[in-house]
């Protein structure tokens, strides 16, 4: 693994690091360097900027947002640069519907590749990011090949439902 982020994570509120752990987590297994920031499209809007052009000029190759409610999140990520921006809708008060269709519904020309809501959205984003980063990486498409082995794999082993 490199040690140089080719993701940026950045998630709204510490309350969404429970679900997007799961993001770090897989970029780890997939030997993906990350730096993770809880930054806030309404909260701390300067700051978020701030990080981005930061992120971008050391190297950042996809970024990773993830918000609930409002989710503006990574629509203004997606605003601020033309590298691919994946966004993970939070579970909130609404199931999720308003966090899923905030994040989705992105105008024509600032596209948000939107995943599931929460801990699906949360793993996928990473596998993706992995995905596009292993265009040029033989390194990390070998990773992604064998985490897909070992799902399967897991699939497989579990046999009858019924035990016995
Ligand atoms: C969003 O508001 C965050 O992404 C979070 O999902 C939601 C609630 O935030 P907290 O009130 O828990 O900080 O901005």
């Amino acid at each position: 693994m490199t040690t140089k982020p080719l993701v940026a994570v950045v998630m709204g509120s510490r309350s969404d690091w429970d679900v997007m752990e799961n993001t770090s987590r897989t970029l780890d297994s997939l030997k993906v360097a990350h730096e993770v920031r809880i930054l806030s499209a309404h909260r701390t809007p300067a700051a978020l900027i701030e990080f981005m052009q930061e992120a971008e000029a050391a190297g950042v190759q996809v970024f990773i947002a993830a918000a609930g409610g409002a989710a503006h999140l990574a629509g203004v990520v997606a605003g601020h640069t033309t590298k691919p921006v994946l966004g993970v809708p939070m579970e909130s008060k609404l199931d999720g519907l308003d966090s899923l269709l905030s994040t989705v519904q992105m105008p024509a020309g600032v596209p948000v590749g939107t995943l599931a809501v929460g801990k699906a959205g949360a793993v996928n984003a990473a596998i993706l990011a992995a995905q596009i980063l292993g265009l040029g990486s033989e390194e990390i498409a070998a990773a992604v090949v064998a985490n897909r082995q070992l799902r399967a794999e897991a699939v497989l082993a579990e046999g009858d439902p019924r035990g016995g």
